[in-house]
C-alpha cells in the first residue's frame, strides 16, 4: 500500500455530530479531503458546512437533531443507510460547556452537558456500532476528549465528567468492538479557538495564563485535528485502538 493510499477515504462515508462550526465542521473538511462522503448531524439545518463539503466534490447529506431531547437513534442511523449510505466512520464532536462555581453549579447544567457530551455520545456510538456489526463492516469510531479527560478544570464540572467519561467509554468499545473489527479512539484538543472557548480568551487573566502554558505558544485552530482525524479514520491506524490522542501544543506535558 502506498502512503498516499493508507490515508484515502475515498468511497467512505463519515458521520459527524456538530457539523455547524468550529471543530466539527474543521474534521469533515478534513475527511472529505481525505475523499470520505460526510453526513453532518445538528440541532439545525447547516448550509455553511454543505457548500463546504460539495465545494470540495463530495456528498453532503443533513440530519437535523437535537441531541439535548430523546432520539431515535437506531432509527436515524437505518434512515442515513436508505436515504444515504451506511456509515463507515463515526465521528462524536457534538458538545457543550456549562460554567459555573462549582459550590453554586446547577443541576440543570449538570443534567444539559451530561446529556449532550456522554449520553448521546454513548447511544449513538452503540447504535452505529450495532449497524456496522449487522453488516460485519470494519469501522472507524472516534469521539472528541479534552484536556479535562485527564485534568480537574475549574468552573466545568459536569463538561469534565463527561470527558473523563468519553475517554472511559472509548476504551469500552475498543475493548467489546475490536473483535468486530472496528476501532474506537478519541482526540484530545487542547485550548482552541471556538465557540466553546469564547468566554476563556475574552477573560485577559485566563487567557494569558492558558497561552502561558502551551509550549507551542498559541491557541488551536480547527485545522489543528485534520491529520489526527484522517489518521485515525484510515487505513493508517488499523492497528491503533483504545487511544486518546492529545492534540494540544503541548499543553499536558508542561
Ligand atoms: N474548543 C476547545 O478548546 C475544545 C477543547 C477540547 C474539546 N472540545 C470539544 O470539541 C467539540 C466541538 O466543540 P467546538 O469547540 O467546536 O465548539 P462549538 O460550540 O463551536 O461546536 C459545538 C458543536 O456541537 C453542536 N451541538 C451542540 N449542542 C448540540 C445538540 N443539542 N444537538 C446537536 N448538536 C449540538 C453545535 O451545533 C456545534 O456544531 C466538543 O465536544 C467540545 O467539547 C473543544
Amino acid at each position: 500500500m502506498s502512503a498516499a493510499s493508507l490515508f484515502d477515504l475515498t468511497g467512505r462515508t463519515a458521520l459527524v455530530t456538530g457539523t455547524s462550526g468550529g471543530l466539527g465542521l474543521g474534521m469533515a473538511r478534513a475527511l472529505a479531503q481525505a475523499g470520505a462522503d460526510i453526513v453532518g448531524l445538528g440541532p439545525a439545518p447547516m448550509p455553511a458546512a454543505a457548500e463546504t463539503i460539495r465545494g470540495l466534490g463530495r456528498r453532503w447529506h443533513e440530519v437535523v437533531a437535537d441531541l439535548s431531547k430523546p432520539q431515535d437513534y437506531g432509527a436515524m442511523v437505518a434512515a442515513i443507510e436508505r436515504d444515504f449510505a451506511p456509515v463507515d466512520i463515526l465521528v462524536n464532536n457534538a458538545g457543550i460547556i456549562r460554567r459555573a462555581d462549582v459550590l453554586d453549579f446547577s443541576e440543570e447544567d449538570w443534567d444539559a452537558v451530561m446529556t449532550v457530551n456522554l449520553k448521546a455520545m454513548f447511544l449513538i456510538t452503540q447504535a452505529v456500532a450495532r449497524a456496522m456489526a449487522a453488516r460485519g463492516a470494519p469501522g472507524r469510531i472516534i469521539s472528541v476528549a479534552s484536556m479535562l479527560s485527564f485534568q480537574g478544570g475549574i468552573r466545568v464540572p459536569s463538561y469534565t465528567a463527561s470527558k473523563h467519561g468519553v475517554a472511559g467509554l472509548t476504551k469500552l468499545f475498543a475493548n467489546e468492538l475490536a473483535p468486530k473489527g472496528i476501532t474506537v479512539n478519541a482526540i484530545a484538543p487542547g485550548y482552541m479557538a471556538t465557540d466553546n472557548t469564547t468566554a476563556l480568551r475574552q477573560d485577559a487573566d485566563r487567557s494569558r495564563q492558558i497561552l502561558e502554558r502551551i509550549p507551542l505558544g498559541r491557541w488551536g485552530e480547527p485545522g489543528d485535528l485534520a491529520t489526527a482525524v484522517i489518521f485515525l479514520a484510515s487505513p493508517a491506524s488499523a492497528y491503533v485502538t483504545g487511544v486518546i490522542l492529545p492534540v494540544d501544543g503541548g499543553w499536558l506535558v508542561r
